[in-house]
């Protein structure tokens, strides 16, 4: 009988046994040396929690809401490129999984699965999470099929213009679906569940994209697709542009100081994230963590501020959340679930991550996560 499963890491191993080593990299690593992608998980444990004793431990909650949408905790599924090549039909499992579990799912636009496909399998609203690319065309083409399949919020990432340098993916010559070359082959038949399911599916490319533009009948490298498509001069009248063009709830992610968290509320919009894109992007930034206090701080009454980069436990999202996140979202926690064991997987995430939320808001002397603060933290220790 195999041990059972209790933390992310056990899901993280199991993902790194069952999925090729170029996808398993592509969501276990970050850019250049990777400093800030250790930072944003190693700077949680630091902050310590105070604990109490005596006080009423039942009757725990840790319902919330996230832009007024009620969430059986404050965690949100972040948007993840490629989550289709993690586990066949990733997307559409992860999304169920959420579902099931109460929590909201945002589809990245470099997904596998398309817009369309997410809809048909669910019945939950799921979230769009938006790359501005030069053809404004095929961006409010996007964003009107985000609104036909009812997506209740629009995530616009503002940290990727331009892509920044991941040694692995360039070493692994990541790309979906991946090139036959000998490695490849050599690495893959050592995952047999991965391959049956990969070729039980059609979703093998980035749905979204594939067919919607024109000339792209096979578009298979993000580092080209992003140095060619992806907008570098990105800038505020476009979030202004593309808010006027969706209409709805507006979620703005990749914002690491309160500078820009000041444009971020003057923009309109409905949260903003605080993330530095998982230490993907600018090598040598401030963890999440460590930026988040400031922004909460300068505009946490004018706007919902979520914290994302680096949560691995529900101590984690506890942290972010006495910290004065209103919510939190999760990436690699939940990839390594799918890659692990598909949708029960990521599910198994989620609970787990509950569990420890529950369990340790309880020893702090609450039951209710809505009224969590900062007074659960020692001080001095963030
Ligand atoms: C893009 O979504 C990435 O971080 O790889």
């Amino acid at each position: 009988m195999p041990a059972p499963i209790t933390c992310i890491e056990d899901l993280r191993q199991l993902h790194r046994r069952r999925v090729p080593k170029m996808f398993f990299d592509y969501c276990d690593s970050g850019a250049w040396t990777e400093s800030t992608y250790r930072a944003n998980v190693d700077d949680f444990s630091p902050i310590k929690f105070r604990q109490r004793v005596a006080v009423n431990m039942d009757g725990r909650s840790t319902r919330s809401t996230m832009i007024g949408q009620p969430v059986a905790m404050p965690v949100a599924l972040a948007p993840v490129g490629l989550t289709g090549m993690q586990h066949a039909d990733g997307e559409i499992l992860a999304a169920k999984a959420a579902e099931r579990f109460g929590v909201p799912f945002t589809l990245s636009t470099m997904s596998i699965c398309s817009i369309e496909d997410i809809a048909a399998h669910t019945t939950a609203p799921f979230w769009f999470q938006l790359y501005v690319m030069r053809d404004r065309d095929f961006i409010a083409r996007l964003i009107d099929r985000a609104k036909a399949a009812g997506c209740s919020a629009l995530v616009l990432t503002l940290d990727l213009q331009i892509l920044g340098q991941r040694h692995k993916d360039i070493k692994n010559g990541l790309s979906a679906p991946p090139k036959l070359t000998l490695p490849n082959i050599l690495n893959m038949i050592t995952k047999p569940g991965w391959c049956m399911g990969m070729l039980g599916t059609p979703r093998r490319q980035f749905g979204n994209i594939v067919g919607h533009v024109k000339g792209v009948a096979d578009m298979s490298s993000l580092g080209a697709w992003t140095s060619q498509q992806f907008d570098p001069t990105l800038n505020w009248n476009d979030v202004e542009w593309i808010k006027q063009r969706w209409g709805g709830k507006l979620i703005l992610k990749g914002i690491m100081e309160p500078i820009d968290a000041r444009l971020a509320v003057e923009s309109g919009a409905d949260a903003l994230v605080v993330s530095n894109h998982g230490g993907r992007q600018l090598d040598g930034a401030l963890s999440s963590v460590k930026a988040l206090p400031a922004i909460v701080d300068a505009v946490g009454r004018d706007i919902e501020v979520w914290l994302d980069s680096g949560i691995r436990s529900g101590q984690d999202v506890l942290r972010a959340i006495a910290l004065g996140a209103r919510g939190t979202m999760i990436g690699r926690a939940f990839l390594y679930g799918l890659g692990a064991m598909g949708e029960a997987g990521v599910h198994k995430a989620l609970e787990v991550i509950q569990r420890e939320l529950e369990i340790s808001m309880a020893f702090c002397g609450h039951t209710d996560v809505t009224r969590v603060d900062r007074d659960i933290l020692v001080p001095g220790t963030w």
